[in-house]
């Protein structure tokens, strides 16, 4: 008798709950799905939204996200087809194109917009954001891009491509590390028939998102455009199976614990530091010398 290597390896976390995500739209009219919402943030900290846009109509994606400001937290967006120009109130400006991922910490504060570079074809991408500790979330506000040849990647035995952009999978580092979350975010293109096993720190929050084909974890079915929430009990890995050509994000990170304020793109720990936040803006201390360039 031959040992199956597939019913040998590590146990999966299993899924605890799977969300749809909720279609909004959002900027100037931008339609995406908001998948991780307000609801979730406490259940899935560090990570306090994620929004998945995937659209071929440019009137759904034209206008996209002029001026808007942010403080308290990072943004992390990448990007799977079409492009996007950033502007920003500290003077950074970067195009993101298909493959490339931009990381920007808001910090104390900024305004920024995101504007499509295309009048047609599909535009598909997400954006997550990422928590900052309270001690960090009035820092100097910062940006990065990373281009599609700047994100490491491997591929396992099965075939399976791993893209990594925050922390590391089977020994290769990412794009991105961040000491206090430890975030790991991964976008994994699975062949049929395969599998790929993702060690995840005990502890950690972690869902995966499925936005082409269709996975399944432990025994549990995770269509395309579907979030899996993981459970944190048990077993210190996802173990993923593709039946059919797959594509998702894996997301997993060391929770603060920190309380939770928001006020739309504002994100602080108590009520005080959002009413200040607000006074803040009024008082134009969002924008640099520079935004007036732009
Ligand atoms: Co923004």
């Amino acid at each position: 008798m031959t040992m199956n290597p597939r019913t040998t390896s590590a146990p999966s976390r299993a899924v605890e709950r799977l969300v749809r995500g909720l279609p909004t739209s959002d900027g100037a009219g931008v339609k995406l799905t908001r998948v991780l919402t307000q609801d979730l943030q406490r259940r899935l900290d560090p990570f306090l939204m994620l929004d998945a846009f995937r659209n071929d109509n440019p009137d759904d994606y034209m206008a996209g996200f002029p001026d808007h400001p942010h403080r308290g937290f990072e943004t992390v967006t990448y990007m799977i087809a079409g492009r996007m120009r950033h502007r920003d109130s500290v003077g950074n400006e970067g195009l993101l194109g298909p493959g490339g991922a931009q990381w920007m910490t808001a910090g104390g504060g900024l305004i920024h917009s995101e504007l499509p570079e295309q009048e047609d074809g599909l535009m598909e991408g997400f954006q997550l954001w990422l928590n900052l500790p309270a001690r960090n979330k009035m820092v100097a506000p910062s940006y990065r891009d990373i281009p599609p040849e700047a994100i490491p990647e491997f591929t396992n035995a099965d075939g399976v491509r791993v893209r990594i952009i925050a922390g590391a999978s089977h020994g290769t580092a990412g794009a991105v590390e961040r000491p206090d979350t430890e975030p790991l975010y991964l976008d994994v293109h699975m062949p049929a028939n395969s599998r790929f096993t993702q060690p995840i720190p005990a502890g950690h929050n972690a869902f995966t998102y499925t936005y082409r084909g269709g996975v399944s974890i432990a025994g549990t079915m995770i269509p395309d455009r579907h979030m899996a929430i993981l459970d944190n009990d048990g077993a210190d890995a996802v173990v993923i199976d593709a039946k059919e050509a797959s594509r998702l994000l894996i997301v997993a990170g060391k929770p603060l614990a920190e309380p939770i304020a928001q006020y739309g793109p504002f994100i602080m720990n108590t009520a005080e530091e959002i009413q200040r936040t607000l006074r803040d803006y009024r008082d134009g201390l969002f924008e640099g010398a520079s935004v007036n360039r732009l």
